[in-house]
């Protein structure tokens, strides 16, 4: 098993072998649908919503580390950001032999998503390193609730961030290169 800066490459392969990686446009289409059946009952974010749920939506957003890549300047300001600044994407890759991933827009992606369609995406998707999908598995229902609506009552902000780019393919933004690690799966 190689591992490198703390993930381990076998451990992380064994289900994208399983599984295809949910693209960005298959999610978006997949979130469509949803929507379009009329699966998520949304209405006002705010409605009927205890303020406890967007708190522990806030408590799992920090400790889960996620702005620490989605939120520009984050880790430089040693997490003293503005909550209006958070989870607005990050234009730097991270590259390595799975091709260039930028951390998404996570203000937009959110304000384009039902909370029951963030429940199931959360529960099943997969994305290429070195986001911790896993993580996203891992959440009980009602902590996804509570991070859907944390990030819902920030608001849309930002701009849409760089889309994946396929290894060896150019790149024209900054990328944090990591070392060799195993080629893309099949
Ligand atoms: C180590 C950096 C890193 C951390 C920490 C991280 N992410 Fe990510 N995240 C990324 C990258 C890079 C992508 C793009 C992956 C891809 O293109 O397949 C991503 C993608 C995503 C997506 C997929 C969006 C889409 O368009 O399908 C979601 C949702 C997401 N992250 C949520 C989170 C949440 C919530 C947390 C905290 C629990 C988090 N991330 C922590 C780097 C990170």
């Amino acid at each position: 098993m190689s591992s490198v800066a703390g993930f381990s490459f076998a451990r992380s392969a064994q289900p994208l072998r399983r599984r295809p990686w949910l693209s960005v446009g298959a999610a978006i289409g997949l979130l469509a649908m949803w929507g379009a059946l009329g699966i998520a009952a949304e209405g006002n974010p705010g409605r009927g919503m205890p303020d406890e749920a967007i708190d522990r939506g806030r408590y799992l957003v920090v400790v889960g580390g996620c702005n620490e890549c989605h939120t520009p300047g984050y880790v430089e300001a040693g997490g003293d950001l503005p909550e209006s600044a958070w989870l607005t994407g990050s234009a730097v890759g991270w590259q390595g032999g799975w091709g260039t991933t930028y951390p998404v827009n996570l203000r937009l992606f959110f304000s384009g998503l039902t909370e029951d369609g963030w429940v199931m995406y959360a529960r099943n998707v997969v994305t290429r390193p070195p986001m911790g999908w896993f993580v996203l598995n891992a959440l009980t229902e009602s902590d996804a609730r509570a991070m859907y609506r944390f990030v819902k009552a920030l608001g849309p902000a930002g701009d849409p961030t760089p889309a994946y780019v396929p290894p060896g393919a150019p790149v024209d933004t900054p990328v944090i290169r990591f070392p060799e690690g195993p080629p893309p799966p099949p």
